[in-house]
């Protein structure tokens, strides 16, 4: 049946481009009726009893209808994504300027989706929370997740991100503690500041992050009016195999909006899903949210003129050294038809890039390449990428078959079914063409376990401080303050030290906060004590 059901709510198989249809081929096979059935198909004449002997009686262990419904439900939810389980998504597209501010976008990037002016990519998009759980209220200090899947000609391309331009550690190694440091306790199960911060204050370069975090900019006001950004740094590579390093931020079209903790408390007060309801509520009136997407671009050295280096995610590149050049925008017109087949089941990876897009050398972004598909393996299944949302909208030629849950071995014309290893010489599956010259970078290093120069770790945190509004400030130094009060004086010490080196101003009010003084020098580590 097309069309609505008569509740408003629309029926299956009007999804566009097939993401969250009805599949095709059931549809085709028998009239599409409203009649219940389970899920082997058979008619439910009744949905409303258990079969049982007699109106009094035992329950019958051949009651097929009912034990297939109640094993089913208890099977109904999956594990929940470790980090930004909360979310809520929606499709749309993602439309190419065909240049590169000014410049010819081949000189940098072969990638097709960019090349030409009007080109349409339809994409999906997931925001999220990060810390707690999947119904947590939307209203929390946190960063927000912004993980993009464009579905290219050339196979998928997922652009994972947050709203907050920079990221609190800079080594893979670091994020399981990291994150246990904001999770809940282990003992009492609450978050506790002063877990946060005795985490933080081993770690001078999370303060650029923090500066951010503990502000307005840690509550964004809803999904739509926030930006986006990859954090890390990626490459670009054009035919000649020639590759630059890149920064991608998404600027919203409606501007950008944060609450202060008594804004977001009001709006957590009674709704704690007006995120997600906003969303849902601006695509469905046809009010559709917007992002233009900018790069930043940067020749691939060690750069060591700046102040930073360009592989460290806790630092910005300076707009005023490296502006922002709009290559395309990004509009989301249709909300999903069904939340968990895809904005639970969606899977997003930063190791998932297409031909003239490359990984650079950040070690915060090689960790997370083995991360994402590992932790879905697990959290989806083995075959996550049969699933339609996941699943590239081009033909997937592949010998990686089988497994749990396997539906789909499509083979293109002519292949020949018997051959699932190649090379072959009976018309198996053959290696693609190179779309232009290898990026082939080169090394002569020793192996080591060494930090990356953080070079100035508290000069971006001082001037995102400067930046600040008044009312940001004083927000920030109350947020501060407050999740700082129950943790020891050594980490508040080590705390205010760590302001105090950002911007002297910054560490005093945090210190008179606190109503204790600014240390004269700084606190030494823990481990030394
Ligand atoms: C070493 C650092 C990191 C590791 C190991 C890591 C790992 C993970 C894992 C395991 C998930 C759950 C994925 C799933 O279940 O599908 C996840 C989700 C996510 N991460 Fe990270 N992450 C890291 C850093 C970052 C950074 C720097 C950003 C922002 C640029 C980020 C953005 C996201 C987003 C947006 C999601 C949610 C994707 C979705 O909506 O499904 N992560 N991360």
């Amino acid at each position: 049946m097309n069309g609505s059901n008569g509740n408003g709510i629309p029926a299956t198989g009007q999804a566009v481009n097939g993401i969250g249809s009805a599949d095709d081929t059931r549809v085709a096979e028998g009239e599409q009726s409203q009649t219940l059935t389970t899920r082997q198909g058979h008619p439910v004449t009744n949905n409303q009893n258990m079969r049982t002997v007699g109106s009094r009686g035992p329950t019958t262990l051949e009651n097929y209808q009912f034990l297939e419904k109640i094993t089913h439900f208890d099977r109904e939810r999956i594990p929940e994504r470790v980090v930004h389980a909360r979310g809520a998504g929606a499709h749309g597209f993602f439309e190419a300027y065909g240049a590169v501010g000014d410049e010819s976008i081949s000189k940098y990037t072969r990638a097709k989706l960019f090349q030409e002016k009007g080109k349409l990519t339809p994409v999906f998009v997931r925001f999220s929370s990060v810390i707690h759980g999947g119904h947590s209220p939307e209203t929390l200090r946190d960063p927000r997740g912004f993980a993009v899947k464009f579905y290219t000609e050339d196979g998928n391309w997922d652009l994972v991100g947050n709203n907050l331009k920079v990221f609190f550690i800079r080594d893979a190694i670091k994020f399981p503690d990291m994150v246990h440091s904001l999770k809940p306790d282990p003992v009492t199960n609450r978050q506790e500041g002063a877990r946060i911060f005795d985490f933080m204050s081993h770690h001078p370069e999370s303060m650029h992050m923090l500066t951010f975090l503990f502000s307005p900019w840690g509550i964004p006001a809803n999904y739509r009016e926030m930006q986006g950004s990859g954090v890390n740094t990626y490459k670009w590579v054009n035919t000649a195999g020639e590759g630059v390093l890149v920064k991608y931020h998404w600027e919203p079209k409606a501007g950008v909006r944060n609450l202060s903790q008594p804004q977001a408390e009001a709006i957590q007060g009674k709704n704690f899903n007006h995120a997600t309801q906003d969303l849902y509520d601006a695509i469905e009136r046809g009010d559709y949210p917007e992002w233009e997407l900018c790069v930043q671009i940067m020749s691939d050295d060690e750069h060591l003129e700046l102040d930073f280096d360009p592989l460290d995610p806790t630092k910005l590149w300076p707009q005023e050294e490296f502006p922002f050049l709009p290559v395309g925008r990004m509009v989301l017109d249709r909300n999903p038809q069904n939340y968990f087949a895809e904005v639970e089941q969606v899977a997003f990876g930063t190791g998932v890039l297409v031909d003239g897009l490359d990984f650079s050398d950040d070690k915060l972004l090689q960790g997370r390449t083995f991360s994402y598909s590992d932790t879905q393996r697990y959290r989806v299944g083995t075959n996550y990428l049969q699933l339609p949302i996941n699943a590239p909208k081009k033909h997937v030629a592949t010998n990686q078959r089988d497994g749990q849950m396997t539906f789909a071995v499509d083979l293109p014309k002519g292949a020949n079914p018997h051959v699932n290893y190649e090379p072959s010489s009976m018309d198996g599956l053959v290696e693609a063409v190179p779309a232009g010259k290898d990026h082939t970078p080169e090394y002569n290093a020793k192996l080591v376990r060494q930090s990356l120069d953080g070079r100035n770790e508290y000069g971006q945190a001082g001037d995102r401080w400067r930046q600040h509004e008044d009312w940001e400030k004083d927000d920030l130094i109350n947020n501060l303050v407050d999740n700082l009060s129950g943790a020891t004086r050594y980490v508040q010490d080590r705390m205010i030290w760590h302001f105090s080196q950002c911007d002297p101003e910054y560490g005093r009010r945090v210190a008179e906060g606190l109503g204790v003084s600014v240390p004269s020098t700084e606190p030494i580590p823990t481990e030394a004590v």
